[in-house]
């Protein structure tokens, strides 16, 4: 960044210092320069050096948290993951899945992928409060979100990408929004990719971002059609290999059971690697969106792309690192948009 940025930042930084506006503190100096993007127009946009000044222990305090959270539940990388996801695809990536129910805000916790599913909000509080600790008003919840995706990420052994940082929070939810624009688990592949068209994301990142399946688990309900009445006709999936077919039934039976727990990877349902691609190739996705990649069905591309992930674990780290960071670019709020928030789960002054 060329010096003369430096010191505009910095001296205005200091004259709302003076102010005594905290305001200041929230912008984390990285909004002066032109540049615009995103729904921040004027400002400059998401910069991997955002809180280089402001909080330059940022990524370190998410770790340490992140660390004893996984240690104590090796799932917990894997849900908070998918949190950053539900996030991204809901208005943005704004935190606004973060909110829980207000007189103001329906809560996206409640929309259908997210009920009884989604989970990690404790840990990203726990973040919350060290980085209030060390840094208040500063380091955005949706920030912590894209962060804690990339070290859930690392620590359980893929890839590491640079993020870049600025994105405030939202001070709106959409439990509507949430129902619509987060892809089922019964979609085929056309209508995961026009869901992941809709967002500004293409086949690549659609099968490299399916791979984050490679970690973590799923409930009965989200499959259980699979083994017992895929089409209404009370036949099993015909795609489902027979053998994983009978192991998945001990564990959802025909009828209850929907909150019971199947690892979406069962060979290394905690190691970040390229073996739900191989998975898939043999029949052995848990999810039908999983294993609709490889139906064919007219996009041979996408299945180009899961036999070469498959072979070559190198190659789906670099896409799924790259489409991470194409999808933690989803509409961010930027500049004086948004807010950031002091606790994740309501907005300020509500
Ligand atoms: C392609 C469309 C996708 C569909 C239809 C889908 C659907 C699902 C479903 C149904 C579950 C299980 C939820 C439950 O039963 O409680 C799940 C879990 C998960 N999803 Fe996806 N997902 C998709 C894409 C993604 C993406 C893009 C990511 C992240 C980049 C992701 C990360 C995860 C992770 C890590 C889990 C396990 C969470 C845990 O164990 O807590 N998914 N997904």
């Amino acid at each position: 960044m060329p010096s003369s940025i430096i010191c505009m930042q910095l001296s205005v930084f200091f004259f709302m210092l003076i102010m005594g506006t905290n305001a200041t503190l929230g912008f984390g100096f990285g909004w002066v320069s032109g540049g615009g993007g995103g729904s921040g127009e004027g400002y400059a946009p998401l910069s991997p050096d955002f809180y280089d000044l402001s909080c330059p222990q940022a990524n370190d305090i998410v770790i340490s948290v992140l660390e004893k959270a996984i240690a104590q539940d090796p799932r917990m990388a894997a849900s908070l993951l998918r949190l950053h996801f539900h996030d991204c695809f809901v208005q943005g990536c704004d935190a606004s899945v973060l909110l829980d129910d207000s007189p103001t805000i329906a809560s996206e916790k409640r929309a259908k992928p997210n009920a009884n599913s989604v989970r990690g909000f404790e840990v990203i509080d726990e973040i919350k409060v060290a980085l209030e600790e060390a840094c208040p008003g500063v380091v955005s919840c949706a920030d912590i979100l894209t962060l804690a995706a990339r070290g859930s990420t690392v620590l359980s052994g893929g890839p590491y990408w640079e993020v870049a940082l600025g994105r405030r929070d939202s001070r709106t939810a959409s439990i509507n929004l949430a129902n619509v624009m987060i892809p089922a688990p019964t979609f085929n592949v056309q209508r995961l990719l026009a869901s992941f068209k809709q967002q500004g994301l293409d086949e690549t990142e659609l099968v490299a971002l399916s791979g984050a399946h490679t970690i973590g688990m799923a409930r009965c309900a989200s499959f259980k059609n699979r083994l017992y009445n895929q089409n209404g006709n009370n036949q099993p999936d015909e795609t489902l290999e027979k053998a994983f077919l009978n192991e998945l039934g001990s564990v959802c039976p025909a009828s209850g059971g929907d909150n019971n727990l199947s690892p979406l990877d069962y060979a290394s349902p905690k190691a970040f690697d390229n073996t739900y691609f191989k998975l898939i190739l043999g029949g052995r996705g848990l999810l039908f969106s999983d294993e609709t990649l490889v139906a064919g069905n007219g996009f041979p591309n996408i299945v180009e792309l899961v036999k070469a992930y498959a072979e070559d674990e190198a190659l789906f780290f670099s896409h799924f690192a790259d489409s991470m960071v194409k999808m933690g670019n989803i509409s961010p709020l930027m500049g004086s948009n948004g807010e950031v928030r002091q606790n994740c789960r309501r907005v300020n002054n509500y």
